[in-house]
């Protein structure tokens, strides 16, 4: 989700065999992530997609392994359609604007409710104001 110009669909598939759809709303980033996907030598394979991430998303109805998703400001509105397009067992890779990690946490485990989270990392990625981080969580769904 949110793909941007590809940094992280492009790494990862660059060092591994896998099948990335990477979302972006943005026609120009969409151009030069398709662009990046050409110049890059890829093992993987990624599939560029232009797009609101809900409406893509809707139409995919793909289960994925694991969903980047890198939109810090409102990330947090988009975890319902992401959830649901999670493998049990798939990882969520969220990141948000927080002042402490249990804010995102507690906003994943409402959203993923019935389903079980297991968190398997957080980080504070750098900072955003006094206070607020812009913090990464991985969080694995069952
Ligand atoms: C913070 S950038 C992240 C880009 C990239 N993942 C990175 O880490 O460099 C967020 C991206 O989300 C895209 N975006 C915002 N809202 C979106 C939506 N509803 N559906 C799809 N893409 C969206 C923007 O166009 C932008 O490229």
């Amino acid at each position: 989700m949110f793909t941007g110009i590809g940094p992280f669909s492009i790494s990862i598939a660059k060092e591994h065999i896998v099948k990335i759809y990477a979302i972006d709303i943005n026609p120009d980033a969409y151009n030069y992530l398709k662009e990046n996907i050409k110049l890059n030598k890829l093992k993987g394979t990624v599939i560029p997609l232009i797009g609101d991430v809900e409406e893509v998303l809707s139409g995919l109805n793909i289960k994925s392994d694991r969903i980047i998703m890198n939109l810090p400001g409102t990330a947090w509105s988009f975890l319902d359609i992401a959830i649901k397009s999670l493998k049990p067992g798939g990882v969520l890779h969220y990141y948000e604007f927080a002042s402490e990690f249990q804010i995102p946490i507690d906003k994943i485990i409402e959203t993923a409710y019935p389903r079980k989270v297991e968190v398997i990392n957080r980080r504070k990625v750098k900072s955003k104001s006094p206070g607020i981080w812009h913090m990464g969580i991985d969080a694995r769904i069952y």
